[in-house]
């Protein structure tokens, strides 16, 4: 299944301008969260652990490891393709871990050795259905230290619906003014992917996977509002949890153990 270096690269450049259509004002939200997590691990552990969660070709993982070398960064994802795209692009940034977030033993999959000092996430666990979250917010207050910090950016729905229909329309604006609509889109950065001859093994791979199992949509975290969110990390244990940053229904929630 080797993959080459210009391969690699190639795809993720079209990764990253692909994914700016759909988190707005993406850069400016991995560098929050950096913000986040830079701030929370000063004068922590020398080597601070730091997981990250539906990693994908390695966006988030390899920005914080720029801004922190002296972390330790595990990449948690489902797809082979990402992952290995992770492991070719950015192989010094993160050990990347094939696991299913959420499914029994995801979290021993892991093989931490020590408890982790900042769990974070980007444009990821929303797709999860809204029991598997509340799990996994759970697991996470178990596997952070106290004083850890969980810090998740994603798309979350207003309670409000013409307030959601107004952030909508401000990250549309957002996105028409950085031109990140011209980007392609998901579904033909997939359709292109599937035609290039160096990743057949790859694909063939992801299709031999269960596919998850499709969440009723009233039962996706897909529609869970920010106020939601909120409302199961202090359940799952969470004492701190509040929005730091928000663009549109962009969003950055922390929340600190
Ligand atoms: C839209 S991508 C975002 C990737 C990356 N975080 C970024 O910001 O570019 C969502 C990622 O979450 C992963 N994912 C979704 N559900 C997952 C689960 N239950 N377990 C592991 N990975 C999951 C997908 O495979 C995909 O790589």
């Amino acid at each position: 299944m080797g993959l080459s270096l210009a391969t690699a690269e190639r795809w993720v450049e079209r990764w990253e301008r692909q994914q700016q259509r759909y988190a707005v004002d993406r850069e400016e939200r991995f560098t929050v969260i950096g913000d986040v997590v830079e701030q929370t691990v000063t004068g922590g552990p020398a080597t601070p652990l730091v997981l990250d969660l539906g990693c994908g070709p390695g966006s988030l993982a390899a920005r914080l490891a720029r801004r922190l070398p002296q972390a330790d960064i595990v990449g948690v994802d489902m797809d082979p393709l990402l992952l290995e795209l992770a492991r070719t692009h950015h192989p010094d940034a993160a050990r990347y871990v094939d696991a299913v977030i959420g499914e029994e033993g995801w979290t021993q999959a892991l093989r931490l050795d020590r408890p982790l000092d900042a769990a974070v996430s980007t444009t990821a666990l929303h797709y999860l259905g809204v029991d598997a979250l509340h799990r996994v917010y759970r697991q996470l207050a178990a596997l952070l230290r106290p004083g850890g910090v969980l810090v998740n950016g994603d798309h979350f729905p207003h309670d409000d619906t013409r307030l959601a229909e107004l952030a909508g329309c401000v990250g549309r604006r957002h996105a028409e003014r950085g031109h990140a609509l011209a980007h392609e889109d998901w579904a033909s950065w997939w359709t292109a992917v599937e035609q290039d001859p160096e990743l057949t093994d790859l694909i063939a791979e992801r299709g031999r996977r269960p596919r998850q199992p499709k969440t009723a949509a009233a039962d996706s975290a897909a529609r869970l509002s920010v106020s939601a969110h909120q409302r199961l990390l202090r359940q799952a244990g969470f004492g701190h949890v509040g929005v730091v940053w928000q663009y549109g229904a962009s969003h950055v929630v922390v929340a600190l153990r």
